[in-house]
C-alpha cells in the first residue's frame, strides 16, 4: 500500500516570479541548454519540467525544475505550479523590484504552504538593487535570514552564471530541513499533469508528474475525463524511457484526447476501466455544463 516501502524522492521546484524577471533563463543555465532561445518571443506559454542532477557535498542529488509563465494572463498555471510543487523559488530581478506577479506568485505559494526561496536575480545589471528586493519582500512575511528572519535569499545572475550553486544549495538545504520527501514506487502510478496538448505528428501529447509509485509504457492511464495507454514517454532531452518513478515529469504519448493542465492522474489495470472512468467523469462535467446553459438561459427569460 501506500504507507509502506517509502523511499527517498527528489523535490519538486516550481520557478514563479513576474514576467521577464529571468526564470527561463535561470533554468536553462542549470541545464546548460537552449530552450530559452527556442521560445516564440522569450515568453514562456506553458509549464516545462525538467530533472537536473546536481551535487551537494559530494553527493549526487536530482531536483526537478516546472517552469511558469510570468505574464499577468496565466494567474491559473502559477497556482496549479503551486499545488504540485514542494518548493517555490520566487525570481525577482533585482534592478527592477517586486512587481504584481513577483506577489501573486508568493500568495499562491504561501496558499498552498509551501517553503519559498528567493532568487534575487540579474545582479550583474546596473542599479541593480539585492538589499531593496529583501526590504521589499519584508512586507510580504519574508524576512532574509541575515536580518533574523527564515528565508533564505540568493543573489545571482542568471546570465552570467553567477551563484547557481549557491542557489541549489539553498533548495537541497530547505529540502533538507523542512520536507519529508518519500513516496512509494512499488504501485501504480498517480501524480498530476502539468501542461497537455494537440501535437500534429503525436497526437495529444501530456507533461506528467509521477507523485507516487512508477508509470510505465504500456500501462493504462485516465487524466481528468481523458484516458489511453501510455504508448511512448519521452524525458526532457526528448529520449525514449520506459519508466518514471516519484517526481520525475515525463512526456506522454497515448492518450486519446488532451487531458486538462491540473488534472490528476492514475493507472489502473484495464483499458476498459480507465475509458469507463474517463467517460464517467465526461458525462459529469456535461451534465454540470448543460446546468450551468440552463441557469443562464433562464436568469436571461427573467431579464
Ligand atoms: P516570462 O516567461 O515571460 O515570465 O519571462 P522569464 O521570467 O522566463 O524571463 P526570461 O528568462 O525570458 O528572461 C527575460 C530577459 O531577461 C531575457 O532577455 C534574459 O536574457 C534576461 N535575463 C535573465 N536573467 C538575466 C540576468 O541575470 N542578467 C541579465 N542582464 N539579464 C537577464
Ligand atoms: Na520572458
Ligand atoms: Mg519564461
Amino acid at each position: 500500500g501506500d504507507e509502506d516501502d517509502l523511499q527517498a524522492r527528489p523535490p519538486v521546484v516550481t520557478v514563479m516570479g513576474h514576467v521577464d524577471h529571468g526564470k527561463t533563463r535561470l533554468l536553462d543555465t542549470i541545464r546548460k541548454t537552449t530552450v530559452h532561445e527556442g521560445e516564440a518571443g522569450g515568453i514562456t506559454q506553458h509549464i516545462g519540467a525538467y530533472q537536473v542532477a546536481t551535487s551537494l557535498e559530494d553527493r549526487e542529488r536530482l531536483i526537478t525544475f516546472i517552469d511558469t509563465p510570468g505574464h499577468e494572463a496565466f494567474t491559473a498555471m502559477r497556482a496549479r505550479g503551486a499545488q504540485a510543487t514542494d518548493i517555490a523559488v520566487i525570481v525577482v530581478a533585482a534592478d527592477d523590484g517586486v512587481m504584481p506577479q513577483t506577489v501573486e506568485a508568493i500568495n499562491h505559494a504561501q496558499a498552498a504552504a509551501v517553503p519559498i526561496v528567493v532568487a534575487v536575480n540579474k545582479i550583474d545589471k546596473e542599479g541593480a538593487n539585492p538589499q531593496k528586493i529583501r526590504q521589499q519582500l519584508t512586507e510580504y512575511g519574508l524576512v532574509a535570514e541575515e536580518y533574523g528572519g527564515d528565508t533564505m535569499f540568493v543573489d545571482i545572475s542568471a546570465k552570467q552564471g553567477t551563484n547557481i550553486e549557491g542557489l541549489l544549495e539553498a533548495i537541497l538545504l530547505t529540502a533538507d530541513a523542512a520536507l519529508d520527501l518519500r513516496a512509494n514506487p512499488d504501485m501504480e502510478a498517480q501524480g498530476v499533469a502539468i501542461e497537455a496538448h494537440l501535437d500534429r505528428g503525436r497526437g495529444p501529447v501530456a507533461t506528467v508528474l509521477v507523485q507516487r509509485g512508477t508509470l510505465r509504457v504500456g500501462d493504462s492511464i485516465v487524466a481528468g475525463d481523458a484516458y489511453g495507454r501510455v504508448r511512448r514517454m519521452v524525458d526532457e532531452f526528448n529520449e525514449d524511457i520506459l519508466e518514471a518513478t516519484p517526481s520525475r515529469p515525463v512526456q506522454v504519448i497515448g492518450f486519446t484526447s488532451v487531458p486538462g493542465a491540473g488534472d490528476t492522474f492514475l493507472v489502473v489495470e484495464e483499458d476498459r476501466t480507465a475509458r469507463q472512468i474517463a467517460e464517467r467523469r465526461a458525462a459529469r462535467n456535461r451534465a454540470a455544463q448543460n446546468a450551468q446553459k440552463r441557469k443562464r438561459i433562464s436568469l436571461e427569460d427573467l431579464d
